[in-house]
């Protein structure tokens, strides 16, 4: 019987609500396809500040250390939001997650299904079929990483702050391969992002990504674009991109406008892979759902889990290697939401469901 050892870090707010859900799938799939999971659910985020000091606790690092992937809910919330920035749950355990375990390679999937296009803030008739994108961004370095970066006092007593953005062959190299592989998957396009007009981490990243398609990836189609142009090309015509592949930073703003461009958060996934492998063989890596904890709506079971399931369902691809049913998985989603069982943030005037009545009807598919 194949062991899936993973950590549970549900976190805050829905964080937990949609993680239970979660959970439940996982069982189900586990017990009809004879895989034993063996997980073990740890304080992170504001969970973590609350009960044992800081946001990503010893012991749950530890516990992550043992652990073949990480399943990731969401952290934080007004609770911690007047704590130094540096202290608060989102930077405090994520950014140290990513570093420990060198997940440089982030994964979003940019989906939003044509029963659902009322949901995107586009005009309907520039998505007519809906959205399918990926944004592959490159995680543990740029300016998130760079040293220096300080706040230091001036002679004159002014202050002054600097971040460092900086970039190797070598990082850009491995992050490229994991666009080329995507892209493999897809429809063999990939869209490299930079600001290469203006940054010499830009001018490196496209010669290095240009050098290292044209070696080992020459049947994949290659484009260059700046990250200005992007982030209009985005609003005005997602579709035009397959694979969108960039930098930390950029990355980080273009995931986000894309999220956003894909309508309700509650359904987008996400995988942060490792450059270690597990014991399966496979990539260590980090899934999280792109919404945040929903504080709004947190504690009246009313959250979409599709975000968290989907999540899931990549650690299971990713991490795991079990393609077939991480498909199984979204295809079960997919097909729960087009047949109407929708919670609040996709209803668009139909009843809405409870987190646990979505899960039910996705459990019900497969
Ligand atoms: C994200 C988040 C993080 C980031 C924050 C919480 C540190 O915005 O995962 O995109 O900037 O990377
Ligand atoms: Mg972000």
């Amino acid at each position: 019987m194949s062991k899936l050892t993973f950590a549970v870090l549900p976190g805050d707010y829905i964080g937990p609500e949609v993680m239970t859900e979660t959970l439940r799938v996982l069982e189900h799939v586990a017990q009809k396809e004879g895989l034993e999971l063996d997980y073990t659910i740890a304080d992170v985020g504001g969970a973590g500040i609350d009960n044992h000091g800081k946001a990503l606790p010893d012991t749950t690092l530890e516990l992550c250390r043992r652990s073949d992937a990480i399943l990731f809910g969401s952290v934080g919330g007004p609770k911690w939001e007047n704590l130094p920035p540096k202290e608060q749950p989102e930077r405090a355990a994520l950014l140290p997650l990513r570093k420990a375990f060198n997940l440089f390679a982030n994964i979003r999937p940019g989906l939003l299904y044509k029963d659902l296009v009322d949901a995107s803030p586009l005009k309907a008739e520039r998505i007519p079929e809906g959205i399918d994108i990926v944004c592959i961004r490159e995680l543990t370095g740029g300016i998130y990483f760079g040293q220096p970066k300080a706040t230091t006092t001036l002679d004159n007593g002014e202050q002054q702050a600097i971040d460092t953005m900086v970039y190797k062959t070598s990082e850009i190299e491995r992050i490229a391969e994991v666009a080329a592989v995507t892209a493999k998957g897809r429809s063999r396009r990939v869209c490299s992002v930079d600001k290469a007009n203006v940054l010499e981490t830009s001018v490196l990243w496209r010669k290095t990504v240009t050098e290292y398609f044209a070696k080992n990836h020459p049947d994949i189609e290659l484009t260059h674009m700046y990250v200005d142009n992007a982030a209009m090309q985005l609003a005005r015509d997602p579709n035009q991109f397959d694979v969108l592949f960039t930098e930390n930073m950029f990355g980080d703003i273009l995931s986000d406008e894309m999220a956003v461009i894909c309508g309700s958060l509650g359904m987008m996934s996400s995988a942060s892979l490792g450059t270690g492998t597990n014991s399966h063989g496979k990539p260590f890596g980090l899934y999280e759902p792109a919404g945040g904890t929903a504080p709004d709506i947190a504690g009246k079971g009313v959250a979409n889990p599709c975000a968290q399931i989907l999540s899931a369902a990549m650690m299971l691809r990713y991490s795991f290697g079990l393609d077939t049913l991480a498909d199984r998985i979204a295809a079960a989603v997919r097909t729960a939401v087009e047949s109407g069982v929708r919670t609040g943030d996709i209803a668009f005037g139909r009843p809405a469901v409870s987190t646990k009545e979505m899960a039910d009807a996705i459990i019900a598919h497969l």
